[in-house]
């Protein structure tokens, strides 16, 4: 440098400047640009912003040492991953992380006088991510992938992603008719946290989003995690009549809980499996009924397995019934007949039949006849009744799919006796005992007449009062 041989500092500066000025005429500002490229991607680097190349092109690599690579005058084996593009710009193909680093393209612009331009360009490439790694847990997993846990409890939830450099890594969450929103801690490199107690209002999509700082590759993954519950309260069960009285539909409820729960009715004793449901309900025919049989329903929830309890018993029982055996009716009155059931359940149907020929006939209501039933009685009231039509037997016929039983009632019609005549025979009688008695007093003890007088004027009087 001529620096050296400037004494003044204002004059070294000046010649400085010149120095720098005449070094920039001949190498021309040298460019540098960032390229960013994709693994296994091909990526063409242009020598210069200018597209034509105005000489002899070649490329080096810079580091570790300055290489050689090629120039418009080299011919490469054709397995080579370099070549050149329009003479200058070099063309990469399956980049390789490998392939990051600064190179120089060297363009030469008049050989005779050794006039270049040099360009560095710094390559970088990015990898993935390609790949996310959502980790719920823990978590029950239904066979198309959705992941389930139980309300209340402890859910960790980790992202990760094989990425070069390092992918940013976010978690949104998504309720069901809501947008997303974003969730958990981001903006880091990996996204790792822990929900306590898991309530259904979590529950909904999950979804990791990791983003490739350098190439901006966006890659997601999403989970659709369910918050799962037991019903709280115990399962009900019970016995209903079907088809018109020919079957039995046994009945098992266990509400409350989330998803609905599975039902298993066994017959007891021997666990003998009736059938496995969503619905809880089977249906028996007669010849699988007999008196007294129970039959066991199991709830089993999806997150309540192991639930003690989570069970009930229903017991069949035929009808049983109580009525009077006999009954009499007064010729042009009313009747009442009442039959009483008892212990069946499912809940028997109460018929009355007339049972004047073999098989019976029922009773309709009528303007003859008034039924009525009322919770366990049922009664069956004749009006004006007639000796030829309504004397006989009459049934009370209770059924349920277990059994049916019958009671016989033998109802007399009777003409109505004469009040007033009997109540005049009685008052003779009456009288004649009187006078019977006072005949004997009078004959065996007539002092007691002088000494009670009052007592013979009251006996003899009061028949005629009463
Ligand atoms: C890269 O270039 C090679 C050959 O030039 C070609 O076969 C391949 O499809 C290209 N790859 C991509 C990702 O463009
Ligand atoms: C090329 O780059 C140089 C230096 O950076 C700049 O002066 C010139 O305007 C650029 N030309 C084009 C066509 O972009
Ligand atoms: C090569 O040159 C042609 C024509 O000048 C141009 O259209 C094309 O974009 C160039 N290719 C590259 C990779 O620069
Ligand atoms: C490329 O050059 C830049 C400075 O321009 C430097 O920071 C970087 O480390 C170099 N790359 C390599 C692979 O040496
Ligand atoms: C290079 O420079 C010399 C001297 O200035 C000139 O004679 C020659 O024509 C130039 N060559 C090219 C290719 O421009
Ligand atoms: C996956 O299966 C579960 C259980 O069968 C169901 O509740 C859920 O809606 C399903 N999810 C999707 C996205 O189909
Ligand atoms: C998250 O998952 C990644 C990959 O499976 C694992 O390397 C990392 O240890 C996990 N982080 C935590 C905190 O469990
Ligand atoms: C999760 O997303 C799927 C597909 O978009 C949707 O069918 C499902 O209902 C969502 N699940 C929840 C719990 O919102
Ligand atoms: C993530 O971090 C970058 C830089 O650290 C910042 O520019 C950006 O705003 C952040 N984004 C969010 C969503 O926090
Ligand atoms: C009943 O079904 C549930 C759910 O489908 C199943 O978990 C259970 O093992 C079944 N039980 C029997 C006895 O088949
Ligand atoms: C009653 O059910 C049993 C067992 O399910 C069956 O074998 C039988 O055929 C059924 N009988 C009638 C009359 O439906
Ligand atoms: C019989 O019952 C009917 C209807 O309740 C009533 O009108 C009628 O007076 C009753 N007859 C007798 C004799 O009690």
């Amino acid at each position: 440098m001529t620096g050296g041989r400037a004494p003044t500092p204002l004059l070294l500066l000046l010649l400085l400047l010149l120095c720098e000025l005449s070094l920039a005429s001949r190498v021309p500002p040298e460019t540098k640009a960032v390229f960013i490229g994709e693994e296994l991607e091909n990526i063409t680097i242009p020598c210069s912003n200018t597209s034509v190349s105005r000489g002899l092109v070649s490329w080096y690599r810079n580091e570790p040492e300055a290489t050689f690579l090629l120039s418009s005058e080299t011919t490469l084996p054709s397995e080579s991953h370099y070549s050149l593009v329009n003479a200058s710009s070099l063309h990469i193909t399956g980049l390789g992380l490998q392939d990051e680093g600064n190179y120089t393209c060297r363009e030469v612009l008049n050989e005779t006088l050794g006039d270049h331009l040099e360009h560095r360009v710094q390559l970088l490439v990015a990898s993935g991510p390609t790949q996310i790694d959502i980790n719920i847990s823990p978590t029950g997993i239904h066979p198309n992938g959705s992941l389930f846990v139980a309300r209340g409890s402890q859910v960790t939830f980790n992202c990760s992603s094989s990425s070069y450099p390092p992918a940013v890594v976010e978690w949104s969450f998504q309720q069901s008719g809501s947008s997303s929103e974003p969730f958990g801690v981001n903006n880091e490199t990996f996204s790792y946290f822990v929900l306590h107690n898991m309530s259904p209002t979590l529950q909904g999509n999950y979804t990791c989003l990791a983003t490739n700082t350098l190439s901006k590759r966006v890659q997601k993954e999403t989970s659709e995690l369910l918050v799962y519950y037991p019903p709280w309260s115990a399962p009900q069960c019970w016995a209903e009549t079907a088809a018109m009285g020919s079957m039995l539909q046994l009945i098992c409820r266990w509400s409350g809980g989330y998803p609905d729960p599975v039902f298993l009715w066994t017959e007891e004793p021997g666990n003998l499996i009736l059938g496995n449901s969503s619905l809880g309900v089977e249906t028996l025919n007669r010849s699988q009924l007999s008196d007294g049989k129970k039959f066991k329903c199991i709830g089993n929830h999806i997150v309540g397995s192991g639930m003690t309890g989570a069970n009930c018993v229903v017991q069949i029982n035929g009808p049983t019934l109580q009525s009077e055996p006999m009954k009499t009716c007064f010729l042009g009155g009313n009747v009442t007949l009442t039959c009483e059931v008892s212990g069946a359940n499912p809940a028997a149907k109460i018929s009355w039949l007339r049972n004047l020929s073999q098989s019976g006939e029922e009773i309709l209501p009528s303007p003859h006849y008034l039924i009525m039933h009322k919770d366990s009685v049922s009664t069956l009231t004749i009006l004006n009744c007639s000796q030829g039509v309504d004397e006989g037997y009459y049934v009370c016929r209770a059924e349920n799919p277990v059994r049916v039983r019958e009671v016989d009632i033998w109802l007399t019609v009777k003409k109505p006796l004469n009040i007033g005549g009997i109540v005049g025979a009685v008052v003779i009688l009456l009288l004649l005992g009187m006078g019977t008695v006072s005949g004997f007093i009078l004959y065996y003890s007539p002092n007691i007449c002088l000494k009670g007088k009052n007592y013979l004027v009251f006996s003899r009087v009061s028949p005629k009062e009463a």
